[in-house]
């Protein structure tokens, strides 16, 4: 006998409008698990990538000085507790859904991101803060930044 959930388990989980899988909620709790293994600390809290035991979490997502170099100019990871928490969680989702970002940053994991997760990332950002300076203001390409850069190699000429 296939090991099948019980028929006063099935009829509850009808009348509920339960899904009989467990799944997960939206939640802050699952929005802080999602940052750390979504790579979002890796670039946008200071030190994270080095050290991820070391930098508490009051100092998560707060934008990072590092510059990131490349044929796009030089970009840095922003200050997003002064960013998500401005926004709605509807505004959020349609902005993630829209994220077309210069490198390095991931848009296209904002992109095809489950909502439930989007809106998880969301309620923990909110529940973190506003927070912090806004990070650096991109530069074009062709100026050369004050701060120390990650350089990525330029695409080979033609
Ligand atoms: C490899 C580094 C990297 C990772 C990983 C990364 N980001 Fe970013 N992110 C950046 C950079 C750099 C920018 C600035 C891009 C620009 O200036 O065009 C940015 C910009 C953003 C913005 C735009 C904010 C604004 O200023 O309006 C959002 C939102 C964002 N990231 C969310 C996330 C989330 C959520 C995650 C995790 C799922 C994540 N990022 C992971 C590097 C990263």
């Amino acid at each position: 006998m296939p090991n099948l959930p019980p028929v006063r388990t099935l009829l509850l989980c009808c009348l509920a409008g339960l899904p009989l899988a467990s799944q997960a909620e939206p939640s802050a709790e699952r929005g802080r698990y999602l940052v750390q293994v979504a790579g979002c600390n890796d670039c946008h809290t200071a030190g994270y990538i080095l050290a991820p035991d070391q930098v508490p979490e009051s100092a998560w997502l707060l934008g990072d000085s590092l510059g990131w170099s490349g044929p796009w100019g030089t970009t840095y990871a922003s200050n997003l507790r002064l960013v998500l928490p401005k926004l709605s969680e509807e505004q959020w989702l349609q902005l993630a859904r829209n994220a077309n970002y210069r490198p390095p940053m991931p848009s296209h994991a904002l992109r095809i991101m489950e909502e439930d997760d989007l809106r998880s990332i969301h309620r923990f950002a909110k529940q973190l803060g506003e927070a912090g300076q806004p990070a650096p203001a991109a530069l074009p390409p062709g100026q050369t930044a004050q701060g120390p850069v990650v350089q990525f190699p330029m695409p080979p000429a033609q």
